[in-house]
């Protein structure tokens, strides 16, 4: 029989950097020795206290639904960790648990847009934004940055219109690497006033920033904390990305609106990995600073690897795990990565996928060993071309 699929899901995009892992471990499967730097995740284990609560809860038999908004233990423990990192107070009716940030945002857009709404999407961007907004009736708006791949407000005031809604800020970014600084964060943050726009802040990668700089919650910023969404997770920070838990911080009332959506949709987010979510937050965030230097090392490491190669150009990267970077070699860059997998054996992920064609995104969360072979094979077959 032929079903007839909805519009809206012929007009969904696949998700480019699953797709390019997927490649990568087919190979594997068929017994190709694949160095895999497209993955968007710590190689790290949880937190050994997150392991410990799940185990605690199962043999405690927590398996019951909890609040759709998540237990409130783990939402006081999200308000604490977060006012210990950054200073901002926020009560638990403004936390909504979710089944990991992409969850949350998916809610938010839901929650915020109505047919034709613009959301401001700075480029590169992570590859689920423009779907997500679609999904919702919205429309992403594509707002290239300066060469240090970042948006300033005279590139957003070129495409703010009576219908834009929201900006995305995405620091640490995935797929750049980029930081914004306070100062640059206090520009977009007058521009974001005087249009009267709301500010949707991914702070997945938070916890990695290296060298000296340190994160800056654009929330924090005076007159930004009601008109700041921020968006947080375990998965990153604690390695936890199959556990499923993110979370949206801000507005009350739309904190309301997205626990209404996942009442009529997904209910709670698992209530093991709730549990596991706690002790990550409560514990002494030891493991997130030993990934945060392992990462700065493995970051070091290939710099020292790539900053030799004739050609070769990128945004400095302050911060979360990846590299993107350009060379004149890389005119299509789906074509370019699926040739360097077949004759190097080395995955990365086009940057096509997140809307900058020329470019590739390399992730340095593998070991020192893996990253060193693979980026020697890159320096190698960019030398060549
Ligand atoms: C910028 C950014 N936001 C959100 C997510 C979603 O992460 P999760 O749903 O695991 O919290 C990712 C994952 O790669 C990401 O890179």
């Amino acid at each position: 029989m032929n079903i007839k699929l909805s519009q809206r899901i012929i007009n969904l995009a696949p998700s480019a950097t699953l797709a390019a892992g997927r490649k990568a471990k087919e190979l594997q499967a068929q017994g190709v020795k694949v160095l895999n730097l497209s993955v968007g995740e710590p190689d790290f284990p949880a937190p050994i206290e997150a392991k410990e609560a799940v185990v605690a809860a199962v043999r405690d038999n927590f398996s019951q639904y909890t609040d759709s908004r998540g237990i409130v233990p783990l939402r006081e423990a999200i308000c604490r960790r977060f006012r210990e990192d950054t200073g901002l107070v926020y009560g638990i009716n403004q936390v909504v648990v979710s089944c990991g940030s992409k969850h949350t945002l998916y809610n938010l857009f839901q929650s915020l847009l109505d047919s034709g709404d613009e959301v401001l999407v700075p480029v590169p961007y992570w590859t689920s934004y423009p779907e997500m907004v679609k999904l919702a009736g919205g429309v992403p708006v594509f707002v290239p940055g300066g060469t240090d791949l970042k948006v300033k407000p005279e590139n957003l005031e070129r495409f703010f219109t009576d219908k834009t809604r929201c900006l995305i800020i995405n620091s640490p970014n995935n797929p750049s690497g980029v930081v914004y600084t306070k100062k640059e964060l206090e520009d977009i943050a007058r521009w974001v006033q005087d249009k009267g726009i709301l500010v949707i802040s991914d702070d997945a990668y938070q916890h990695f920033i290296y060298d000296e700089q340190s994160f800056c919650s654009i929330a924090g910023l005076p007159g930004m904390e009601e008109r700041t969404i921020i968006v947080g997770a375990a998965s990153k920070t604690y390695a936890m990305t199959g556990w499923r838990i993110g979370w949206f911080l801000g507005s009350q009332e739309l904190a309301d609106a997205c626990a209404k959506l996942q009442d009529q949709s997904t209910s709670n987010p698992c209530s093991l990995s709730q549990m596991a979510a706690l002790a990550a937050l409560s514990g002494n965030q030891q493991s997130v600073q030993e990934m945060r230097r392992a990462f700065q090392n493995r970051r070091d490491l290939l710099l020292k690897i790539l900053f030799p190669v004739k050609g070769i150009s990128f945004p400095f990267p302050a911060g979360a795990f990846y590299l993107f970077f350009t060379h004149p070699a890389i005119k299509d860059s789906v074509d370019f990565a699926s040739r360097f997998l077949e004759e190097a054996q080395v995955a990365l992920v086009p940057g096509k996928a997140f809307g900058m064609e020329g470019y590739l995104r390399l992730s340095y969360a593998v070991s020192e060993e893996v990253l060193a072979e693979a980026g020697n094979r890159l320096a190698a077959y960019l030398s060549k071309t």
